[in-house]
């Protein structure tokens, strides 16, 4: 599809529910020590979602954020774009659950889309080629709330996930805006979560007995080396598709999954840590929302300015992967 517009970002937002989960607090819960944690991961504290939220309620108080920050009335929106892995009903989507709560049903297209920790690029590209050829605006939200499908006693991945969401307006900018940008995909089964309600109650399946089957399962170390393999690929061929050397990169947004893979991507970037945002400490990882998180973050605090050439970088369950450069436009 041919791009006719330039697309940026216009606004970000964020959300993070109030409830911290302490390194300490795993620690009564299964057999872990703050410092394991800290030092395998970077990881201090994570939120989990309250009782009265969900996917659509994080989307909603991010998109709304987003959309404030961008001065753009939800009444322009074309598009309402979720990634989410943890989408509290197949359907309705969670993104129109968000659409009716902006008060915009029926004047647009609202979906969600599942591609693991990579949804926010995923959908980021998806709104990208939606918008450019009329020149039209979308909300890109990521949310996700991994706490809801972890098990809570397996140390290996209850230490990790976190919950939140992230938001950004695209639509068209006079100048810079989103330069290049890619997606891949390979099936691993390494990093799944199985979806056991689907074989439950049914006459045509075998009876099932109650399983483990509907937790988020993990080889750590395999999805590791696949990362730092994902983001080193993703860096590579977007400096070759933008024609600019490594080091020409401003600031780069990371999937804050572990601090190690953070350190790993600055080395070979050829790029100083500062120039990586992390709030991976805050946080965990955070799933789809991981990106769209820590850019509104990085944009508050004035780390990134106009004209900055932007990475965000994504890499998840599937396994998927994507980059997005980004020119900044305010
Ligand atoms: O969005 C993508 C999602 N996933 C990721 O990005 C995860 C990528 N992987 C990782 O971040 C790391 O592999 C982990 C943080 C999950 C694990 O770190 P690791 O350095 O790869 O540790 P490991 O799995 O090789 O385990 C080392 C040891 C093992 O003990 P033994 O066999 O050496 O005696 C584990 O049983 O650490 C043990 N261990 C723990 N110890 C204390 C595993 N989890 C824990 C824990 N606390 N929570």
């Amino acid at each position: 599809m041919a791009l006719h517009r330039r697309i940026g970002i216009l606004g970000t937002g964020a959300y993070a529910p109030a409830q911290i989960l302490t390194n300490k607090d795993l620690e009564k819960m299964v057999d872990t020590s703050e410092s394991w944690i800290l030092e395998r991961t970077g990881i201090q504290e994570r939120r989990i979602i309250g009782p009265d939220e969900d996917i659509a309620t994080m989307a909603l108080a991010a998109g709304r954020q987003a959309l404030a920050n961008a001065g753009i009335e939800a009444s322009r929106l074309s598009f309402i774009i979720v990634g989410t892995n943890s989408a509290d009903y197949l359907f309705p989507a969670a993104a129109i659950r968000v659409q009716d709560a902006l008060g915009v049903n029926r004047q647009l297209a609202a979906f969600d889309l599942q591609a693991g920790c990579t949804g926010f690029n995923y959908a980021l590209y998806v709104a990208e080629h939606l918008t450019a050829p009329e020149g039209k605006y979308a909300l890109v939200i990521g949310s996700d709330a991994s706490s809801r499908f972890t098990n809570w006693t397996d140390r290996s991945t209850c230490i990790l996930f976190g919950d939140g969401a992230g938001a950004v307006v695209v639509g068209p900018v006079p100048q810079g805006g989103i330069k290049t940008s890619f997606l891949a995909s390979a099936l691993s089964m390494k990093l799944l979560c199985q979806t056991e309600f689907n074989a439950e109650n049914s006459p045509f399946l075998p009876p099932h007995q109650t399983t483990h089957r509907h937790f988020l399962t993990m080889d750590g170390p395999e999805i590791f080396k696949f990362a730092v393999n994902a983001v080193k690929e993703s860096i590579r061929r977007i400096v070759e598709m933008s024609r600019i050397e490594r080091e020409e990169l401003d600031y780069v947004i990371l999937h804050q999954a572990n601090h190690r893979i953070i350190e790993a991507a600055a080395r070979f970037a050829k790029l100083p840590l500062e120039k990586f945002y992390v709030n991976v400490h805050r946080y965990g990882n955070t799933s789809a929302a991981s990106v769209p998180l820590a850019l509104h973050e990085a944009v508050t605090e004035g780390k990134i300015k106009a004209g900055d050439k932007v990475l965000l970088v994504s890499f998840g369950a599937g396994v998927t992967w994507g980059a997005a450069l980004v020119i900044w436009s305010y």
